[in-house]
């Protein structure tokens, strides 16, 4: 299978660690040059460091990818260091565990503007560049919660069901312009997210995963499937949302 990437030029939201660390460097791997962005850009160094270390070119692109002044002054910062733009990964997330009877309003917006709104601006950002240049791809991270009902994560789920469904839109409407958009919806992966939940709620998940028994997956997991995505092997997949949930939830 021919991936066709080397050479190529990535922007990765969210890069400082876990699945956007693992994204980066499965990239830098395979001959891509990547843009890096985090809110915590002082935490960059290590995922910047790991990729220059697989010889390829690599940018800093602090910012946040729920403000819209943020987000075109680091993706204008990638295009222009890197030389272009063909493939943008919107990583960037964040969750937080609460009953809906106790759920504030701020709550609700903080989790829509990073999870949902920020993919919208990261991938407008990207696909209208993209669509200037003759084409690229974009992968958005959703969650099994896009799909399956749960409690205490409400808002993080219906955001990610926004990614789900605004992975189709764009999909949709950047099509005809070579712009192929995709999203990938993880079950648990073992990252600080994760490791910030209570015991007793993983070993009730690890109990439904049929593979591995049971274990979670790793981030290199998720980025495998982001690089496939990405790649010229996926050049007639656009639409679509991949699980890589170890068969914990099938549709
Ligand atoms: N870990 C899992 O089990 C899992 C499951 C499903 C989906 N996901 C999704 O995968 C993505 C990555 O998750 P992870 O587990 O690696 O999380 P993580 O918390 O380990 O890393 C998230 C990164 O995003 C950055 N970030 C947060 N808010 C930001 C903002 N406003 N602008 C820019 N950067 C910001 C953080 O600083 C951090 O470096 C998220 O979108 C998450 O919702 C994770």
């Amino acid at each position: 299978m021919e991936l066709r990437l080397r050479g190529k030029c990535a922007l990765i939201t969210g890069a400082a660690q876990g699945i956007g660390q693992a994204v980066a460097l499965a990239f830098a791997r395979e001959g891509v040059n990547v843009a890096l962005n985090d809110v915590r850009a002082d935490r960059l160094d290590e995922t910047a460091a790991r990729c220059a270390a697989e010889g390829v070119r690599v940018a800093f692109c602090a910012g946040d990818v729920a403000r819209a002044a943020d987000v075109e002054c680091f993706v204008t910062q990638a295009e222009e260091q890197l030389g272009g733009l063909d493939v943008m990964v919107c990583n960037a997330g964040i969750s937080e565990r609460v009953m809906l009877a106790d759920m504030s309003e701020s709550s609700w917006e903080r989790m829509i503007d990073v999870n949902l709104k920020g993919v919208f601006l990261c991938a407008r950002a990207g696909a209208v560049r993209m669509a200037r240049s003759g084409g690229g791809a974009i992968v958005n991270l959703s969650s099994i919660w896009a799909k399956v009902a749960t409690s205490q994560v409400a808002h993080y789920a219906a955001a990610k069901a926004g990614v789900r469904s605004l992975t189709g839109s764009f999909a949709y409407e950047f099509g005809p312009h070579n712009v192929r958009v995709n999203a990938v919806a993880p079950g648990r992966i073992a990252t600080e997210m994760v490791h910030k939940v209570a015991p007793e709620v993983n070993e009730t998940i690890h109990r439904q995963i049929p593979l591995n028994d049971g274990a979670f997956g790793e981030p290199v997991d998720v980025a495998n499937a982001v690089v496939f995505l990405a790649s010229s092997a996926a050049r007639y997949i656009t639409g679509e949302t991949l699980d890589v949930n170890g068969g914990w939830f099938m549709d």
